[in-house]
């Protein structure tokens, strides 16, 4: 099997790789259940967010001290850490590499983690960076999937919403390419349109995709409705293209009727108003799953890293 060190971008991952994980990230629920382990213990993970988070960061966090480790946070980096007195990023990480075995970071600013990875001793893990990619968000999309669905093959999906500024949908992409017989839809708004960069990779790897406007007509025919934020903070001040792009995809119980019933909805969240909330208590909404399965896919990768 192929060794991990950082982990910046999906397409380092491959089919096996990720069969790997999601078996440990199975394992992981049991560990959970029987109120953790300690087999990384002594191991300390530093949590370096330089934006907002909820899920990534508490889910990191969680997951490594369900495995018996320490956690060093900053939640609000760009203000509370020594950036605001204008140290580089490079020398942070070579830093807090001094005090952490493994460096999860969110930064506003895409590429930034390939950036801190090539000074890194220990392992930096990319939570996010700007609109560019979120590689573990996708682990745990597609363990979602392979959860809910029960297959990762043949896989039809629905992208939805912003899809070019959304870090996850570019990451989920080369996933969905590793595996057989994808089938992407991107339904966007025409001001947020999945970017070149990404069609070209399908392409490149033979993945049938196609860009439509109606989510009514795509709906009945996938497995995945992946609806996503429009991300208000990348727009700066285009604020009539923002209040454009919100709104235009909403998924509701009308949205649902015309699903298949062995289909899910699935979400990185936070939501703002692209899902109605009366369907949460759907058996097919999987967004709130799926935010579970985020700590077992991370306690897994956090053990792969550290070689436990
Ligand atoms: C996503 C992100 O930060 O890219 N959130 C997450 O990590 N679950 C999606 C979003 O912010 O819209």
């Amino acid at each position: 099997m192929s060794r991990l060190f950082h982990v910046v971008e999906a397409q380092q991952f491959n089919v096996e790789l990720m069969a790997n994980i999601f078996a440990t990230a199975r394992e992981m629920e049991q560990v959970v259940q029987h109120y953790g382990s300690n087999i990384l213990s002594r191991r300390v993970m530093a949590t370096l967010f330089y934006e907002p988070s909820t899920r990534t960061r508490l889910s990191f966090e969680s997951a490594m001290c369900r495995l018996g480790g320490g956690v060093l946070t900053t939640e609000n980096a760009r203000e509370f850490s020594s950036a605001a007195k204008g140290e580089t990023l490079e020398d942070t990480i070579r830093v807090v590499a001094g005090y952490a075995d493994v460096i999860v970071m969110r930064h506003y600013e895409s590429g930034t983690s390939k950036r801190a990875a090539a000074v890194s001793p220990v392992p930096v893990i990319n939570a996010g960076d700007g609109s560019g990619q979120h590689p573990t968000q996708a682990l745990l999309d597609m363990y979602t999937i392979q959860r809910e669905i029960g297959r990762l093959d043949d896989i039809g999906i629905a992208m939805v919403g912003d899809l070019a500024n959304g870090r996850t949908v570019r990451s989920l992409c080369y996933l969905l390419a590793k595996y057989r017989n994808p089938m992407i839809y991107f339904v966007a708004p025409q001001v947020v349109r999945m970017k070149d960069d990404i069609k070209e990779y399908l392409r490149r790897h033979h993945v049938s995709f196609v860009e439509a406007e109606d989510l009514y007509e795509v709906a009945p025919k996938v497995d995945v409705v992946y609806q996503t934020r429009i991300q208000k903070e990348r727009f700066g001040d285009r604020i009539t293209e923002y209040e454009q792009a919100r709104g235009q995809y909403i998924i509701n119980r009308a949205l649902l009727d015309c699903m298949k019933k062995e289909s899910v909805v699935m979400h990185p969240l936070p939501r703002v108003d692209e899902i109605d909330p009366d369907i949460d208590s759907d058996p097919r909404a999987a967004y709130f799953r799926q935010a579970h399965n985020g700590l077992y896919v991370r306690m897994a990768l956090l053990r792969m890293l550290l070689g436990a």
